[in-house]
């Protein structure tokens, strides 16, 4: 897809969708209480807008459309074929997540019909700068135009594909900036839908090496270093976590790593770290068979991490960015790690194994030493979709928010709230280091249900020394049954926006 913009009237442009997002107006259906930008280009399609407010039908209320269709009769001059309104809700509350939906629906509501070129008439919000709105817009517009339909054949029922989008943004003055930011929003959501579509590709499609060479296939497109590590390196390595996850499957785990340098030799080096757990069946520690199919979704950290590579690299980010991927599949079979097992990682701790279900962060026990050790990193950020328990707290509302330092802590939580990825901080207390403590080893992969969020956390940190560290569980916000005008069920692609703003504001 692509997004352009424009300073000029949006009716001086041929389009077959015009969207135009409007706040809330009064109950009276008053025609003369839009905007007056709005009420002139009404004019010019022939007064389908003030028909439909002054009917009643339509209000501006959060996410209500309308699909108008302009009077081409006599003394129009329209150019456009459609216009859809959107409700933006009240005045003064609109957010950016409104904003990126209203794009959504603009590009969901074109692709249904046969439109194709669609014209963004952006308005002016209050609180919203206008570049900040527009990357909101473009965002919604990348997002709201995915699908995932490489695993089937539609026929003729393939639905129509939204080729361009114009955000009309009056001010010349601005443009420039409205440029800039609605070119970041197309990179941002880019990365996103990046990350959807590994998270949603099934587990027969994507085992480790797939990943590692999806991985490495945005690598060359980019401009990123990739590295590979096989079993053989991983041996070598004696990253005894990652092969203990992935002894169990004949597709064998990988260490993936992709690195974007700065221009700059003294730039902060900031390592990215993904979970990527390929198919989560449980192992010999079996899950139950309900709802196992969305186990397939157990790599959406490393997804994150790519989508975010990708996008880092796009922007040529004055920073030394570092990716880091364990990726492994979990299966039971004769070749299993089992409950009881002490494996040894590459940090030299041991782990004892009392549930193989509880993989993720055994798996991560050697990326984040790696990642530590080799790059040195003046932060690393981990994202995983790693206990049920923190899907239980915060269900789809908010991402698990841990850490070993307070800045860091906050500098993730204010990204997240920025790009609309909320990250809720969660405790990771001395409590929770002691719980898991193991009598046999240095520590154990699991100290049974209660604060297992918070557990989990800390058994990561038990791996990071003293580099600062923030680990977001994302097993509630990773993927999604219910869909909203940017997102389809399925994978979410959930943390590229939060790592780009933090990278952006760094
Ligand atoms: N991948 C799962 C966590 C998960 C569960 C993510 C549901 C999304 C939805 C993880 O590997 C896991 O199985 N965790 C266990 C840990 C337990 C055995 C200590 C869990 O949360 O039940
Ligand atoms: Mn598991
Ligand atoms: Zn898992």
């Amino acid at each position: 897809m692509q997004i352009t913009t424009s300073s000029h009237d949006p009716c001086d442009t041929r389009a077959d969708l015009l969207a135009l997002p409007l706040t809330q107006l009064g109950d009276e259906g008053d025609a003369g209480a839009l905007p007056p930008a709005v009420r002139r280009m009404d004019r010019r399609l022939g007064g389908v807008i003030a028909a439909a407010v002054a009917s009643g039908d339509f209000r501006g209320s959060a996410g209500q459309t309308a699909l108008l269709y302009p009077d081409g009769g006599q003394g129009s001059d329209t150019k456009i074929r459609r216009v859809l309104l959107v409700g933006l809700g009240k005045d003064g509350k609109v957010t950016g997540e409104r904003l990126r939906r209203s794009g959504g629906s603009a590009v969901r509501r074109a692709g249904r019909g046969k439109s194709q070129r669609v014209s963004f008439w952006l308005p002016r919000i209050k609180g919203l700068s206008a570049p900040d709105a527009a990357r909101a817009v473009a965002e919604g517009c990348v997002l709201g135009g995915y699908r995932f339909d490489d695993y089937r054949d539609l026929g003729d029922a393939e639905p129509g594909r939204v080729r361009t989008v114009t955000i009309f943004s009056s001010g010349e003055k601005q443009l420039a900036a409205v440029r800039k930011a609605t070119k970041i929003g197309r990179i941002l959501a880019e990365g996103q839908n990046l990350a959807r579509d590994l998270s949603n590709a099934p587990g027969n499609d994507l085992p480790p090496s797939k990943l590692a060479s999806e991985a490495r296939r945005v690598a060359r497109a980019t401009g990123l270093a990739c590295q590979v590590m096989d079993v053989a390196e991983l041996r070598r390595r004696k990253m005894g976590g990652i092969l203990a996850v992935g002894g169990g499957s004949t597709r064998t785990p990988r260490l993936i790593v992709l690195e974007h340098k700065a221009r700059r030799k003294s730039a902060p080096t900031v390592c990215l770290v993904g979970k990527g757990v390929t198919f989560d069946s449980g192992g010999i520690s079996i899950k139950p068979s309900a709802g196992m199919e969305e186990m397939k979704h157990d790599m959406s950290g490393a997804a994150a991490v790519v989508g975010a590579m990708q996008a880092v690299a796009e922007l040529a980010l004055p920073l030394h960015v570092v990716g880091v991927i364990g990726a492994a599949e979990n299966l039971p079979s004769g070749s299993a790690y089992r409950p009881g097992d002490v494996v040894r990682t590459s940090s030299g701790k041991t782990i004892e194994v009392l549930n193989t279900d509880a993989e993720g962060r055994v798996v991560l026990a050697d990326a984040l030493h790696y990642a530590r050790t080799r790059f040195s990193p003046d932060a690393m950020v981990d994202l995983a979709t790693l206990t049920g328990a923190c899907m239980v707290a915060l269900g789809e509302a908010a991402s698990g928010l841990f850490g070993s330092d307070e800045e860091l802590i906050e500098r993730v939580r204010a990204a997240g709230d920025k790009a609309g990825e909320r990250a809720w901080p969660l405790p990771l207390l001395d409590e929770h280091r002691r719980a898991v403590k193991s009598t046999i080893a240095d520590v154990k992969n699991t100290a049974g249900r209660d604060a297992g969020a918070s557990t989990a956390a800390a058994f990561l940190q038990a791996f990071t020394g003293d580099t600062p560290w923030v680990h977001l569980d994302i097993a509630g916000t990773g993927w999604t049954s219910a869909a909203t005008p940017c997102q389809i069920k399925g994978g979410t692609g959930v943390g590229v926006r939060l790592l780009l703003q933090m990278l952006l504001d760094w």
